[in-house]
């Protein structure tokens, strides 16, 4: 896909979200995060748990406040001050779905209450008859139906209760969709039925997403770029394919070579990289790069620079040494 032509829908840039743990640590969730989502595509973004990703969504939609940096929506900053109607309105364009479809829907709601929540604030139906039709046809649309609109999430299973949880982020017409692993806590067999009506809606109302997930082979499938997140930072991100046949950063080679391949017998030949080490905390990362810790090709560099966020291709974008054309010039 030419993303070089298409248009940006949203802009992130530098974005900082940091938590202050106590007193004197700070957890810096996410730190100097930089990536532009299209108009209609879905971003991939993924990463170990942990590294961000959540924190990164939810900052970019308002639910978390940045501690620094800009989200550009169609040019204008999410962030900072804002009238009531313009809050309003970024309200309404960008939703949320969550991971844990139990969690997420109030228990003491019914279904139509549930998914009429965002009609009402928004006044997006001028009476009662109106807004029970827009929710039967959200019931309808997510692969459910009226005779569900009366009851309460505890009688669902886990894919009817995420299918609600879509019809409540579909029910004020949004642009944009944050799906925060929302197949994860899924059965494997519901997972691909849910995956394909959000694919669904999305070629039929011309949605964005930002699709967060641990797992890089199921991104694959659905994702037209992917970008993977290690402590806090953004380290590469392209075009599915391209990130999936020619992964630049060390990170991305590591995860990938973790996922099986069905031809058994390139499985049998297939070399798998194994990071040493744990995870160290996003309280006290690593100086300079992040990874250099567990990295098989770190250098005496690593250790004091962290490395730009460049676009070493077209469209391909790491942040690591190995691609820094300055240093490499120098001889290391
Ligand atoms: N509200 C919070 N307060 C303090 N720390 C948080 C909060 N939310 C997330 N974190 C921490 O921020 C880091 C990133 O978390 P998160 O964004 O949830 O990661 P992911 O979604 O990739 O699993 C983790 O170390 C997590 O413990
Ligand atoms: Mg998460």
């Amino acid at each position: 896909m030419a993303t070089m032509e298409r248009e940006k829908l949203l802009e992130v840039k530098n974005l900082k979200k940091h938590f202050k743990v106590d007193r004197k640590a700070v957890l810096k969730a996410v730190d100097d995060v930089s990536f532009d989502i299209y108009k209609g595509e879905t971003l991939g973004l993924v990463g170990e748990s942990g590294c961000g990703k959540s924190t990164t969504g939810r900052t970019i939609i308002r639910l978390y406040e940045a501690t620094d940096g800009e989200v550009l929506y169609e040019g204008k900053n999410v962030h900072g001050k804002k009238s009531a109607r313009e809050l309003k309105e970024f309200n309404r364009k960008m939703q949320m779905i969550f991971q844990d479809p139990y969690a997420s829907l109030n228990p003491r709601m019914t279904v139509k209450d549930i998914i009429a929540e965002g009609i009402d604030i928004h006044r997006l139906a001028k009476n009662s008859k109106e807004r029970n039709e827009r929710v039967y046809e959200l019931l309808e649309t997510v692969g459910l139906n009226k005779d569900h609109a009366n009851r309460y999430p505890h009688e669902f299973s886990g894919g009817q209760r995420q299918r609600i949880g879509i019809a409540r982020a579909l029910a004020v017409d949004p642009d944009f969709i944050i799906a925060d692993e929302p197949i994860s806590a899924l059965d494997v067999s519901i997972q691909a039925q849910v995956v394909n009506l959000l694919m669904k809606l999305q070629k039929e109302r011309g949605l964005t997403y930002l699709f967060i997930a641990h797992d890089l082979s199921m991104v694959k499938h659905i994702s037209d770029r992917v970008g993977v997140m290690y402590l806090g930072n953004l380290v590469e991100l392209a075009g599915s394919d391209e990130l999936y046949e020619e992964p630049l950063h060390p990170y991305t080679q590591a995860l990938l070579s973790a996922i099986p391949v069905p031809d058994p017998e390139v499985e049998r030949s297939r070399e798998r990289i194994i990071l040493e080490g744990d995870l160290p905390s996003p309280i006290n990362p690593p100086s300079g790069c992040r990874f250099r810790t567990r990295c098989p090709h770190a250098m005496d560099v690593c250790a004091r620079v962290n490395p730009k966020w460049q676009e070493a291709r077209e469209g391909h974008w790491v942040a690591c040494h190995l691609y820094d054309q300055e240093f490499n010039k120098e001889g290391k």
